[in-house]
């Protein structure tokens, strides 16, 4: 290492001391509510009130290292360089010094006290549009502290103008940005070997509803990534070999036997583990620490925790690994910087703990019930094409099915979303949120009165009707949705009726597909299985019916091959080859959102 986290730490805050600003500490990651952002995403933003010109306590120059969170970045953890938390170092001039002042100081210690070299350095400027003239004053500062003339680029706003985004009434303005060749090269080009370092922020400017209006003072706002810039001046080109994240890389070899110099799954499941692990204690043993939950804040803590969970399984290792590497940032990395986190580490390493329990319980049979609605999915396209060839395939799981997923199992939605994105399927969510809301307002007790099976008599021919039930109930769950149930059903020796929720009338098409794989397990000849077990087990194993027995009740189930499993009294059939053939003969509305089949076995 040729500087550790403890010393660039210090540095940074030692030289800014040097020029008389007031180390400030960092402050909450959790936003405080005026910019109705969740978490603070820059240094900058616990800030703002004094950007705007209320006075500081300290003074008008001060300079920390904050805590940051960037979940916008999730989907790209796991890479050389991306985090979910990460600290800014930063330094404040609240109308004191402005572009003359900064220019010199970030040259100097970007030179003299890191050590790079003038000559690669490379630096852009606001190129000017109607909110703010084209930087020229900068540039002009850049070139006389001895920046080449030609490493020097004016930009457009949309790469060196800096705002919140989606705030009004907050502090922006034109930036200069900082650039570094990320290799050693002889003769780098930018901006394809370089890397940004880092930027000086002339906040000058208020946000409006319409545009821009100029500040009373002129602020300059300053954030250099700490732990990009530990990467860069150790000469790395993985954050995760920065000793800020050696020891939980170590401490993941160690528990799963596997390396991380070999790269692959293996090494972006550490990196995953590595950074949501921090970013969890860093939320949790906040001042203002949250807890998973499923509103708001708590609600992007459980989905890393969740995510970083599933992880662990994919490495190999138990949760518990979470706590070990926890303890290592908090008793190693971040002792000194975050000392409270070792005042609560009891209390983090406690709920950590809590959560994965909750999460474990059920991750892996919704595991399972996630591919059961991927086979849904393949079944239901190779059934449909078969009755129809331009039938478009489809490709994204349903918003129900995602909600069952969250509700009984504790799948964050974007981890099934994740989870489908990896077999080139998408989630519904607007489906989600309504079957959220449907939930929520749903009267229990209407679903437990009318889904009771209507068995009128127990005939040879309404027993076979029975097993044909639950074959067409499977059908259904796999032609059209998992997430159809039965809502009711009545049989005699003529025919049989049942009813299942369902939004829309079926198409002939879908008619004539569910008819078809009846059929195919009729032709099959299945065996049809009785066998008494907990509700408990029932409910592992995925049957279906009326969960509305007390826990520890002993239930009686009936499934026919792997294709229907349903708990049941019976009675039925032996083998699914003595029903003969299945044929739908109408298929209609029942009441809102419940259609009706009428069926006979000739
Ligand atoms: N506010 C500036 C940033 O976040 C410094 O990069």
């Amino acid at each position: 290492m040729k500087i550790t986290a403890k010393e660039l730490r210090q540095k940074w805050l030692d030289f800014y001391k040097s020029k008389g600003h007031v180390d400030i500490g960092a402050v909450s990651l959790i936003g405080d509510g005026t910019t109705g952002v969740m978490f603070n995403v820059a240094g900058m933003q616990p800030l703002m009130p004094y950007l705007l010109g209320a006075p500081h306590v300290c003074g008008k120059r001060l300079c920390n290292v904050q805590g940051c969170m960037r979940t916008v970045d999730i989907d790209s953890v796991g890479d050389a360089s991306h985090f979910t938390f990460f600290e800014m170092m930063g330094n404040w001039s609240l109308g004191d010094y402005f572009k003359k002042e900064k220019t010199a100081w970030t040259f100097e210690l970007l030179t003299e006290v890191f050590g790079l070299d003038k000559d690669k350095l490379c630096t852009t400027v606001f190129e000017g549009d109607g909110s703010a003239p084209r930087d020229e004053e900068t540039a002009q500062l850049l070139v006389a502290l001895g920046i080449r003339p030609e490493h020097v680029f004016y930009l457009p706003k949309e790469d060196n103008w800096w705002e919140l985004e989606g705030t009004v009434g907050t502090p922006c303005g034109p930036d200069n940005e900082w650039f570094y060749p990320i290799k050693n090269l002889d003769a780098p080009v930018f901006p394809d070997d370089y890397v940004e370092i880092g930027n000086d922020v002339y906040m000058q400017y208020k946000k409006t509803e319409t545009g821009y209006e100029p500040l009373q003072n002129k602020n300059v706002d300053t954030g250099f990534g700490f732990d990009r810039m530990l990467l860069f001046l150790n000469g790395l080109q993985d954050a995760y070999l920065t000793d800020l994240f050696t020891g939980a890389i170590a401490k993941l070899e160690e528990l799963s036997g596997k390396k991380y110099s070999d790269g692959g799954d293996d090494r972006r499941a550490m990196r995953i583990i590595a950074d949501h692990t921090r970013t969890t204690v860093m939320l949790i043993g906040d001042r203002n620490g949250i807890l998973p939950s499923n509103v708001g804040a708590g609600y992007i803590l459980r989905r890393i925790m969740r995510r970083a969970i599933r992880y662990c399984r994919a490495l190999g290792v138990s949760a518990d690994a979470m706590l070990d590497v926890a303890k290592i940032f908090i008793r190693e990395v971040y002792n000194e910087s975050y000392p409270l986190l070792a005042e609560k580490e009891g209390y983090i390493l406690d709920e950590m703990k809590k959560e994965a329990a909750r999460f474990e319980a059920t991750l892996t049979t919704g595991m399972r019930e996630f591919d059961k609605c991927l086979q849904g999915i393949a079944r239901k396209n190779e059934f449909m094409k078969k009755s129809d060839p331009s039938y478009e395939e489809e490709k994204t799981i349903g918003g129900k099915q995602a909600f069952r997923l969250y509700d009984t199992f504790g799948f964050p939605l974007e981890l099934t979303e994740e989870l489908a994105a990896e077999h080139g399927l998408t989630v519904d969510r607007a489906g989600f949120e309504e079957a959220f809301r449907e939930h929520q307002e749903k009267s229990r007790a209407l679903e437990k009165g009318q889904a009771k099976g209507g068995l009128e008599s127990h005939s040879e021919m309404a027993t076979k009707y029975h097993t044909a039930t639950h074959l067409l109930n499977a059908a259904l769950k796999q032609v059209l949705s998992p997430d159809c149930n039965q809502k009711g059903s009545n049989i005699n020796d003529e025919r049989m009726r049942f009813d299942f929720n369902f939004d829309r009338a079926m198409t002939p098409a879908e008619i004539q597909a569910v008819e078809d794989l009846v059929n195919e397990k009729i032709a099959e000849d299945l065996p049809v299985v009785f066998r008494e077990m907990s509700l408990e087990e029932a409910r592992r194993e995925n049957f279906v019916g009326v969960f509305d027995s007390k826990y520890g009740d002993v239930v009686k189930t009936y499934s026919i091959g792997e294709f229907s499993k349903e708990m049941c009294g019976g009675p039925h059939v032996e083998r699914t080859g003595v029903l003969g053939h299945f044929k739908i003969q109408k298929e209609q509305s029942s009441s809102a959102g419940v259609r009706r089949i009428k069926a006979i076995l000739e």
